[in-house]
């Protein structure tokens, strides 16, 4: 078995060829003693590998021995990574890390607070230098090493993929603003697949007849109508019927959308034509809750997307969210119309309340597309937050979502198939892992939201 650093033309490559049908095996570390994709805490490790395994997993520095492996894009430079893998090994208190690209392999050594490089090589030449890596992270060899760090620190994982929090129950946000285009399709897609990218199960709907969530979750990929099966299948089926038409039967896979993918249940232009039957019936109202009752073990966190308006849609969200994200961008006309949110989700609530629901719980206003102009930041942004908070009397969120280009490219990414260019949109999650600067500073903006978000409902 040897390795040929041409295989790996992307990230996943890197993971698939060199990582797990390579360097893991000739390590000496069998698929039960590794585990791929494993979040601690605000921590998202590409691999982690046992030399001794203990059930439940603890990370400390004696017991079990662990290794981290990162994967990278060919393209990356891995000295942009080393402060993060210096972060997850201090914090993590795991002696070892290995990084690679496919085109260099690195292995680091965490001494104290830092991190020292111990052995590099070039994907070419990992052949001819596999015993002296076995020697450093073998399963064996890290088995025989005793070594003594005084850290404290322990952080407990709970089950062998480490997903997620099985006790915490499912919990449900709405993102929904009356005003247009203030980036509420932006921010449920992007703060699905962070918190997916956390190892956290996401399920994210999309409310509004524009179907703009769907299109961004890359759904949306046929060039003629009659290859348009999203029409006979889509949020609106799962609203009208109260027997049939469940969420496993509608739900579909992001895809190339986010690693991992999501499921999403889409929409469609229909939705419009819809409305009107759905309006007479007052159980339509209640279906989402009724179905969603139903997937909330299989899911850890439901995502709504909705429509600029106040429609039955809108009106569906409110009902089945627990909390409520309302995305602004703090000028004037989105402000006027916070009150008319704040009546409709006071009529929402006595709806809730003849079902038995409590109210929703307004997380609250969420400053996106904000400029990131210096001047800006320091003199009127302060007074915009103040704002909100003297005259609307309603919660602002401490994460915001700043105004980069990055998040309309990455979702309106294509891709040339023969004659044809068919969408290939990518959570800004994605895009950040092909060296983009500004993606990568917009992705830990919404790792920072979506850590706000999870300790708000008490999700770990
Ligand atoms: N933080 C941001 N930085 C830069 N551009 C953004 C940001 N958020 C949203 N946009 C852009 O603004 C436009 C509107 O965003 P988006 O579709 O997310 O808003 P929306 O509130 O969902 O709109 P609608 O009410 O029509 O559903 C899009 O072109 C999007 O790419
Ligand atoms: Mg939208």
């Amino acid at each position: 078995m040897s390795f040929d650093p041409e295989l790996c033309r992307n990230e996943s490559e890197v993971e698939s060829k060199l990582i797990v049908q390579y360097l893991l095996p000739k390590l000496g570390y069998t698929p039960d003693t590794w585990h791929q994709e494993v979040t601690v805490g605000s921590i998202r490790l590409d691999f982690l590998a046992f030399a001794v395994q203990v059930i439940p997993f603890v990370l400390d520095a004696n017991s079990p021995l662990s290794v981290v492996f990162e994967a990278k894009h060919p393209k990356q430079n891995l000295n942009n990574h080393v402060p993060r893998l210096r972060h997850y090994l201090t914090r993590l208190n795991v002696k070892y890390g290995l990084i690679t690209n496919g085109r260099e392999i690195r292995i680091y050594q965490k001494v104290r607070d830092d991190i020292q490089l111990v052995f590099h090589c070039s994907g070419r030449e990992v052949d001819a230098r596999i015993d002296e890596i076995k020697t450093l992270l073998g399963k064996n060899s890290l088995k025989s090493i005793n070594f003594i760090d005084n850290s404290e620190e322990q952080i407990s994982v709970k089950d062998s993929n480490f997903q997620s929090n099985r006790n915490n129950s499912m919990k449900t946000i709405a993102v929904y603003h009356n005003k247009g285009g203030v980036g509420k399709t932006t921010v449920a897609v992007n703060l699905a697949a962070s918190l997916r990218a956390k190892g956290k199960k996401v399920l994210l709907i999309d409310l509004d007849a524009q179907a703009n969530t769907t299109f961004a979750t890359g759904l949306i990929k046929f060039q003629f109508e009659e290859d348009d099966d999203l029409k006979d299948k889509n949020i609106y089926h799962l609203i009208e019927s109260g027997d049939s038409n469940f969420i496993p039967d509608i739900v579909r896979k992001s895809q190339y959308f986010n690693n991992p993918e999501i499921d999403v249940i889409p929409s469609h232009i229909t939705l419009i034509e819809g409305q009107e039957k759905l309006n007479k019936i007052l159980a339509s109202r209640n279906r989402l809750v009724a179905k969603l009752k139903r997937v909330e073990k299989d899911y850890d966190i439901v995502i709504i997307d909705t429509p600029p308006s106040r429609d039955i849609y809108a009106e569906v969200a409110l009902i089945a969210g627990d909390y409520l994200i309302i995305p602004s961008d703090l000028k004037p006309f989105a402000n006027q119309g916070l009150p008319t949110v704040k009546n409709f989700v006071n009529q929402v609530n006595e709806s809730r309340e003849m079902i038995g629901k409590l109210p929703i719980k307004i997380m609250g206003i969420l400053a996106s597309k904000i400029s990131t102009n210096s001047k800006f930041l320091q003199y009127t942004f302060p007074k915009q937050r103040d704002t909100i908070l003297e005259r609307y009397n309603l919660p602002l969120m401490e994460a915001v979502i700043y105004d980069r280009t990055v998040l309309s490219e990455s979702l309106n990414q294509t891709i040339v198939v023969g004659d044809l260019e068919y969408p290939d949109p990518k959570s800004v999650i994605k895009y950040a892992e092909e060296v983009k600067t500004e993606a990568q500073k917009s992705a830990m903006e919404f790792d920072i939201l979506a850590e706000e978000v999870l300790s708000k409902i008490g999700v770990v």
